[in-house]
Order: C-alpha cells, then structure tokens, then sequence
C-alpha cells in the first residue's frame, strides 16, 4: 500500500471484524451482543451481558468466586492501591495478577477489577477494605464494598444498568489497545493492564469527574451559557460534550438519564443535579452547535455517568475506575475475539524525518 497520508485517529478504518458491539453514529444506536443498549441496561444483569459477550455458562458463581480470590491478594497489592489516582491503582494492581490462561481470565480479571476499584477507594479513606459477597450480584456487590453501605437494594440496581450500558462500545481507545496487546499472542492480564491506561485519558475514560467539576462551577441554570461560552472562548473542550462516532445524542445519555430518573421515583427525591445536569446539556448544545455548525456536538455517554455515578453514592474518584468495573468486560471479549483472528495488529507510520547523509 502506498504511504501516501497518515490517518492520525484511525477514523474510519475497520480493524476488526467482531459480534461483540455495534456503534451507529449516524443512528445513534448501540448494539450489545445483539441487543439494543436500550433494552439491555435496566433489564438484564452485568452478569448475563458478560456471559453473552464472553460465550460462558455460570458466570456469575465464577465472578463472585473471582471476587474473594482477588481479595485475598489485597495484602500483596498495598502498593499499588496506595495511588492517589484511581486509575494508577487499577493500573498498579491489575497488572500484579497472574493470568490464568483462556475463558477463566474473563471472570478474573472483572472480579478483580471491582475488587481493587473498591479497596483503592477505601483505602484513600483510611478505611479497611470490605469483603465480597460471592453470592450477590456483581454491582451490588461492588457497589457495598465501594461505599461500605450496608444496604445497596434500591442503588445497586441504578449502577448494574450503568455497567451494562459501558460494557462495550465498538473499537474504543482502550478495547483497541487491548485487542493490539492480544494479537502479539501476549496474555489477557497484560491487555487489560494497557487497556486501564489508555481509559484513564480525559478524551476516553477520564471524563465523569470534570463533569462534576463543572456542574459545581456552573451551580445554577442561567449562569451555564456565560461559563460554557468563557470556557470555550478560553479553547478549553466542553467535559461530556461530543463524539468521535455519534452524529446524533450518544444513546447511552438517555439510558443513564432513565436511570437516574427511575432513582428519583423510587427515592421520591428530585435531584437538583439533574435539572442542573439538563439545563448545561442544552446551553452546551447550543454554544457548540454555534461554534461548529458543520460538527454536532451532542452530549457523552460520561455527561450522565457524572450524575447517576453521584446519586449511587460514589465520588467523582471513583467514577473513571468503575467505567472500568463495567468495561474489562468488553476488553477480555475482544481479546478473545482477537486472539482467534491469530493476525498481529501492526500499523505502518510514513517518515517524515531526516534521511542520512551520504
Ligand atoms: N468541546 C468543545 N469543542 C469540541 C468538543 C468539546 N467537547 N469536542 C470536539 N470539539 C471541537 C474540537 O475542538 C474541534 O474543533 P476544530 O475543528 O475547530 O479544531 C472539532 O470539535 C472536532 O473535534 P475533534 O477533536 O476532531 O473530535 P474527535 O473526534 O477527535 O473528539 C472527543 C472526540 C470525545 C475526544 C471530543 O469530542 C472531546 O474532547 N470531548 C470532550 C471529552 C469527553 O467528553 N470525552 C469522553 C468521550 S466518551
């Protein structure tokens, strides 16, 4: 092939053939193992999405099994988990695990993964870490060890649909570099491990907790227009704001809306984070859509994450690592899926550098 241009973000080059996930952005429409983003989040367990996405019977068991494995290990990980950033621990203490080999890395790396999200941020408090329930479901059980709640009944169900929505989304950052870890025939833990560091970046994973940052500095409706349009003016980037894929709203927003609304119901509260959340969306909306009138700009799936992540009981901290919790499970599907292909992912570059002098 001739070296005639580089295609810098790779936009719209398909690497990989896969039944994982499917992202329409003209659409909008996201496509988990062969349903609707939609109908899966809210209805259908993070386990029975991990079972389908990995092809395994008994996934549950062999998660909470994972669970209590991963917090026996805590003792040997205190250096990692000492992090101050959540991702750096993850980063740290992933990387620390022995890969088992084949299917078992599945229900063991996103055990694990829940595990040591939960333990960090603990641990950030000076508080012990809290044991796992193997026979509870995964995100209430994350969701107890995490916040140290006694009861997750009402919550832990707001952020299984959540984990449910994030478990996969096409060729991501991190999924492709976990799926070009895998194709050097290297093992699942290894993939992971770099899958971690490249959602950790502010442009894929680390986006939630600016959110936040900003609906704090926003405070009330009417004052979004003129500290969105400073901050633009400024050539700062909108947190939660735009896609490289979605042309349209990403459809995951209205799941994590739908689920912050079902908490309101269920706790009869309304949130004033909500109707902050709503107002910034369409001041953001409309500033962008002036700013860049050939580019839609619409609202992330991390916009909404900011604000059911905060009404489960989770600070902003922990918000990149519990994408995580719900992700590894597309990063293992896709290592597999790679690691059958059996072809190494190997790009090529054009050198635009010096040439010797003869
Ligand atoms: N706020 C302000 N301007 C934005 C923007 C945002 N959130 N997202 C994109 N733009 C602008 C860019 O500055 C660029 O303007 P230019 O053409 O004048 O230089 C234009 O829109 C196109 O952006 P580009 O960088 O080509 O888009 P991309 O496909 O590489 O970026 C994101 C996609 C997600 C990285 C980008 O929209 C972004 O940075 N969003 C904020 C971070 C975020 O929410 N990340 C979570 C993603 S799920």
């Amino acid at each position: 092939m001739e070296k005639t241009r580089a295609h810098s973000g790779l936009e719209g080059i398909v690497v990989a053939d896969t039944t994982l996930s499917e992202v329409d952005g003209e659409r909008g429409r996201l496509i988990i193992a062969g349903e609707d983003v939609e109908r899966l989040a809210g209805s259908v367990r993070f386990e029975e999405v991990c079972a389908k996405l990995w092809g395994q019977a008994d996934v549950a068991r062999r998660l909470g099994q994972a669970r209590q494995e991963a917090f026996a290990l805590l003792p040997k990980l205190r250096g990692a988990l000492e992090a101050t950033d959540g991702m750096d621990a993850l980063r740290g203490a992933v990387a620390q695990l022995t890969a088992r080999g084949g299917p078992d890395d599945g229900p063991w790396v996103t055990g694990a993964m829940a595990v040591f999200a939960a333990a960090w941020a603990r641990r950030l408090r000076g508080l012990d870490p809290v044991a796992p329930r193997p026979d509870a479901g995964h995100a209430e059980d994350y969701l107890r060890m995490a916040t140290g709640s006694g009861d997750v009944t009402l919550l832990g169900p707001r952020l299984d649909a959540y984990l449910v929505a994030v478990s996969d989304h096409g060729m991501n950052a991190s999924t492709f570099a976990a799926r070009v870890v895998a194709s050097t025939g290297s093992d699942a833990v290894s993939a992971v491990t770099a899958a971690v560091g490249a959602l950790k970046g502010p442009l894929h994973g680390g986006a939630p907790g600016p959110v936040l940052d900003m609906l704090d500095a926003i405070q009330a409706a009417d004052a979004a227009a003129s500290w969105l349009g400073a901050e633009l003016d400024a050539g700062r980037r909108i947190m939660g704001m735009g896609h490289r894929i979605y042309r349209v709203r990403d459809p995951r927003a209205a799941v994590l809306e739908k689920q912050i609304e079902l908490y309101e119901r269920q706790a009869a509260s309304p949130s004033p984070r909500l109707q902050l959340a709503r107002a910034v969306e369409r001041a953001a909306e409309s500033l962008l859509k002036q700013r860049h009138p050939d580019r839609a700009l619409r609202a992330n799936v991390e916009f909404y994450t900011a604000v059911l992540l905060e009404a489960v009981g989770l600070s902003r901290t922990q918000f990149s690592p519990t994408f995580a919790v719900g992700r590894v499970a597309g990063w293992f599907a896709h290592v597999e899926e790679q690691r059958r292909t059996g072809r190494l992912i190997r790009p090529a570059s054009r050198y635009i550098g010096p040439l010797p002098v003869k």
